[in-house]
């Protein structure tokens, strides 16, 4: 398993932290770190977890002051978050080969689902979510949980490439 590279994503989602990290942080799936270094200048204190060894082994060389953790969405944590940040995979993944970097269900939505639903006892009172995700992982279907599970969300940014348009939503 490999590590995921920042790219187009990773920036647009980094680029909104400075607004909303404060308190305690959590970085889901954390890969190179990058979201979890951007959120420790605001935050008092960042917890980054990620379901691949290799992200955790090489992020806990890297930055001494993040409490990185192996974790399956919140099967490793207990505390409750001011920010919980996520970059999810979010790819649909219909071949039989899995890439748990980029494959986010057979229909694009099924890990960002289970993280939505997870994730509410994982907020503070006044706590909230910075989800990334993509045209490719179905809009409206995650607009539609967001609402079952009664969630409150606003686009905050977007972003236009080749063949998919990025959105990030900021969800309480
Ligand atoms: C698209 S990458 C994002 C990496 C990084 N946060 C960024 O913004 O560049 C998705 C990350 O989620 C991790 N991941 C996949 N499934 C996960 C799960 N069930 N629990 C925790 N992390 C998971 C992957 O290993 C990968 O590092």
């Amino acid at each position: 398993m490999s590590l995921y590279e920042p790219r187009e994503d990773s920036f647009l989602l980094q680029k909104q932290i400075k607004n909303y990290a404060k308190g305690i942080v959590l970085d889901m799936g954390t890969g190179s770190g990058i979201q979890a270094e951007e959120a420790v200048k605001y935050a008092d204190r960042v917890i980054a977890v990620d379901i691949n060894s290799k992200s955790v082994n090489y992020c806990k060389k890297k930055y001494k002051e993040i409490d990185f953790r192996k974790s399956d969405l919140f099967s490793n944590i207990k505390e409750k978050f001011d920010l919980i940040i996520f970059n999810p995979p979010y790819l649909p993944n219909e071949s039989k080969y899995e890439d748990v970097e980029l494959d986010g269900g057979e229909k694009g939505y099924e890990l960002i689902e289970n993280f939505l639903k997870q994730a509410k006892k994982h907020l503070k009172k006044e706590g909230q979510i910075l989800l990334l995700f993509s045209s490719f992982s179905k809009k409206e279907k995650i607009d539609t949980i967001l609402n079952e599970e009664n969630y409150q969300y606003k686009q905050i940014a977007t972003q236009k490439l080749h063949f998919e348009e990025l959105f990030v939503y900021k969800i309480r």
